[in-house]
């Protein structure tokens, strides 16, 4: 599949289902709607991890071509990770008394982050750090929502962000080390 704009459109359409469920939460300050929202807000961040996973699976089988030994090592490096994410948040859902969702049904638009292959290994390369700065620009906006009120799960994203800035920044080394140039969409 593929997407002239992907970068633009998820980061609107992220930002709308974000704001819209932090709104919820003025409305309903009492502590079981908080856990409620928080569970809300995690099965999201659940969808856009095990969307990462089956990407970063896929691309890692698929990568052909020039050097693409290294970038394959890369990518089941970051798939293994985003597994670990996947797990913790879903764990969080768990202790929080939710049911951590991984219905394969409706996960695409549960996910912040679209499914996006790449027909080649640039391609691949490009999508994920398109992915990997929607995942980063959303779990900012999180943290932040999160804040004092649960900071357990503040704690949680902050430490998965810091390895969704890992990953970006792996993705951009690896483009400019196959394209010769850097490729950052402006934002
Ligand atoms: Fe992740
Ligand atoms: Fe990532």
């Amino acid at each position: 599949m593929k997407n002239d704009k992907p970068f633009l459109t998820d980061v609107r359409q992220l930002r709308t289902r974000a704001r819209a469920s932090i709104k919820k939460g003025a409305v309903t300050p009492d502590y079981e709607g908080d856990v409620k929202q928080a569970i809300e807000i995690l099965q999201s961040v659940l969808a856009t991890e095990i969307v990462c996973v089956l990407r970063y699976t896929m691309n890692a089988v698929a990568a052909t071509g020039i050097s693409s030994d290294s970038v394959k090592k890369e990518f089941d490096e970051h798939a293994k990770e985003e597994q670990d994410h996947m797990r913790r948040v879903a764990e969080r859902i768990n202790q929080l008394g939710g049911s951590p969702n991984f219905n394969p049904e409706g996960l695409a638009t549960r996910a912040a982050s679209q499914y996006v292959e790449g027909s080649n290994l640039i391609e691949m390369i490009k999508e994920n750090l398109v992915a990997e700065r929607i995942a980063c620009e959303h779990y900012r906006e999180l943290i932040r929502f999160f804040a004092e009120k649960d900071p357990t799960t503040r704690v949680m994203m902050e430490s998965i962000l810091v390895n969704e800035e890992e990953h970006a920044n792996d993705m951009h080394d690896l483009l400019v080390a196959h394209e010769g140039k850097p490729m950052l969409p402006k934002s």
